[in-house]
């Protein structure tokens, strides 16, 4: 009969076994990474008020953490450290016994060979004054000086045992400093995951208490804006010519243009960071019971794989492993 169509895409939607059978992208839990925060002094887990359901966790609650995440099958966890003091240089991130290079030990022993333990380097956790580096006379964050402490607390952490140091601090140049200061150390076992298109952006909100952030002002100095494509796929490609081992995008759910051109154009893995924000506004629509909680989280997650993701940092890791397992 003339009018009808005669292409039918619908067919293949008709059952739930021919749709899971012609499904492009899968989530795998491999492929998830779980980002922990681990507070210096705890006596017990500190709830964060704009991430329900994530804490800051003990050094011994970690332990659960980290067991949970590997009988979810998930790839590994990210460890932030919250130190109970801070200073100008950021001295906890380089101490032996900082809290993040403590956690790292921890985490080491119980994960074994079952997950990738993986470490945030960069300073703002531990500067007084909450910026990725320290700042020169005028203010102003000192790229350079700044690479000369991370140099350091790459050194600190891969003795700590961490495999792969994800660099969130956005300083030119800190991937092939950083490299180089492993290599000398006769540390080129050691993995580097850049975050590479890391872009100045509110959806950190909530992390900023999962840390005790003392930062005033914000870090678009150093970190791309939210307007700019192209260079979030420039400093991908720096990164991966100054030996990168992965490269990320962060956000996810605002950048999936970038991370797709990134996703294209890289000869290394390319991750996304599902942040903060992100995680709050879906949490929070939940509550108020606006949107399906679980299906919200997997759809979310399933278009950041879809745009291109090898694999994705995000607080649902674990429960988000447990539902496709
Ligand atoms: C920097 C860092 C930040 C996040 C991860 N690493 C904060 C920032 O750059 O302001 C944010 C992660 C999130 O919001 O979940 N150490």
């Amino acid at each position: 009969m003339s009018g009808f169509p005669t292409v039918r895409p619908r067919r293949l939607r008709s059952t739930p076994a021919l749709r899971r059978l012609v499904a492009e992208t899968r989530l795998h839990p491999a492929e998830l990474v779980l980002p922990v925060f681990v507070r210096e002094g705890a006596g017990a887990p500190v709830p964060i008020s704009s991430m329900p359901g994530v804490v800051q966790h003990t050094t011994d609650t970690l332990k659960g953490a980290v067991a949970d995440a590997a009988a979810a099958g998930i790839g590994g966890i990210m460890l932030f450290g919250v130190p109970e003091h801070k200073d100008a240089e950021g001295s906890g991130a380089t101490d032996p016994d900082g809290i993040l290079n403590l956690a790292t030990r921890v985490a080491v022993a119980e994960a074994g060979d079952a997950l990738v333990v993986q470490t945030d380097l960069c300073l703002d956790e531990f500067t007084d004054h909450g910026h990725c580096g320290v700042l020169d006379a005028a203010g102003a964050v000192d790229n350079d000086a700044t690479l000369v402490r991370y140099r350091d607390m790459a050194l600190a952490q891969a003795e700590a045992g961490s495999q792969l140091l994800g660099l969130s601090g956005m300083m030119d140049g800190q991937v092939a400093a950083i490299r180089d200061a492993l290599d000398t150390a006769g540390r080129s076992d050691v993995a580097l995951l850049a975050y590479s298109g890391k872009y100045a952006s509110a959806f950190y909100g909530p992390f900023r208490e999962a840390v005790q952030s003392s930062l005033q002002g914000d870090r678009r100095t150093y970190q791309l804006d939210a307007a700019n494509r192209r260079e979030g796929v420039r400093e991908a490609m720096l990164d991966v010519a100054e030996g990168a081992d992965v490269v990320m995008v962060k956000p996810a759910m605002s950048y999936l243009d970038v991370l797709a051109d990134t996703a294209a154009a890289s000869p290394v893995p390319v991750w996304a960071y599902q942040v903060s924000g992100e995680y709050a506004m879906i949490e929070a629509a939940a509550a108020h019971g606006w949107i399906d909680r679980r299906r919200a989280i997997e759809e979310s997650v399933l278009g950041i794989r879809r745009a291109g993701a090898d694999a994705v940092l995000t607080y649902w890791a674990t429960e988000l492993a447990g539902w496709i397992r």
